[in-house]
């Protein structure tokens, strides 16, 4: 309508999204690659959200030795950008904060899934791709995908849009952080190499 056209649109309570492929992911991958596959063939590991597949305990990467280190350092820094970047949109962040990491390696053999999950009591949640499991390219499978937190809305606003999940596909040395309230889940694998992502928790503390 002519009357309307000095109206203003826009879009109210986005949730934010970190990605970033590191620099050292190289040789940072054949060294986590080799301990997280070792480590998988000895530890009986836990049954999380992971259909199939193993899921290490959850902790500081101990096992994978100074890579694990520097991932830990990695997914710091993606914790404190993400963070500095929402407090300049929004305000805010004056007063000190501290932050809780916990992560766990996952590797996933062929036809191997994760449900559909939110990460409870944690702040923002992430990924980082040490093997892509040798995905066929332009491929859906293995890829992470991260619905729509707000239920209400993706159940009955203009569901053929906002249901649609985001997908990021593996790449060796990405990292993706987002808010741990967005669900996510991971369908069966189908490459013939195993597919070797590390997830973490990050929790502010005072939480929330
Ligand atoms: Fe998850």
């Amino acid at each position: 309508m002519r009357t309307l056209r000095e109206a203003c649109f826009g879009q109210l309570f986005a949730s934010p999204v970190l990605e970033h492929v590191w620099a050292d992911a190289a040789a940072l991958n054949v060294a986590l690659r080799e301990r997280i596959l070792a480590h998988a063939r000895h530890d009986p590991g836990t049954q999380q959200t992971n259909i199939g597949g193993w899921h290490s305990a959850v902790g500081r990467l101990d096992f994978c030795g100074e890579a694990g280190m520097r991932l830990i350092e990695h997914m710091g820094a993606m914790t404190e950008e993400a963070t500095r970047r929402l407090y300049a949109v929004h305000g805010g962040g004056r007063g000190s904060v501290s932050w809780a990491l916990s992560a766990w390696a996952n590797v996933s053999w062929k036809g191997h899934s994760n449900g559909v999950h939110t990460h409870p009591g944690a702040t923002w949640s992430g990924v980082y791709y040490v093997d892509d499991g040798d995905c066929a390219p332009g491929a859906d499978d293995t890829a992470i995908h991260l619905l729509d937190p707000n239920a209400a809305r993706s159940n009955v606003f203009f569901p053929e849009l906002s249901c649609q999940p985001v997908r990021f596909r593996p790449q060796p040395g990405l990292m993706i952080l987002f808010p741990s309230y967005v669900p996510h889940h991971v369908p069966p694998h189908t490459g013939d190499r195993p597919r070797i992502s590390i997830a973490f928790n990050v929790r502010k503390e005072p939480f929330p």
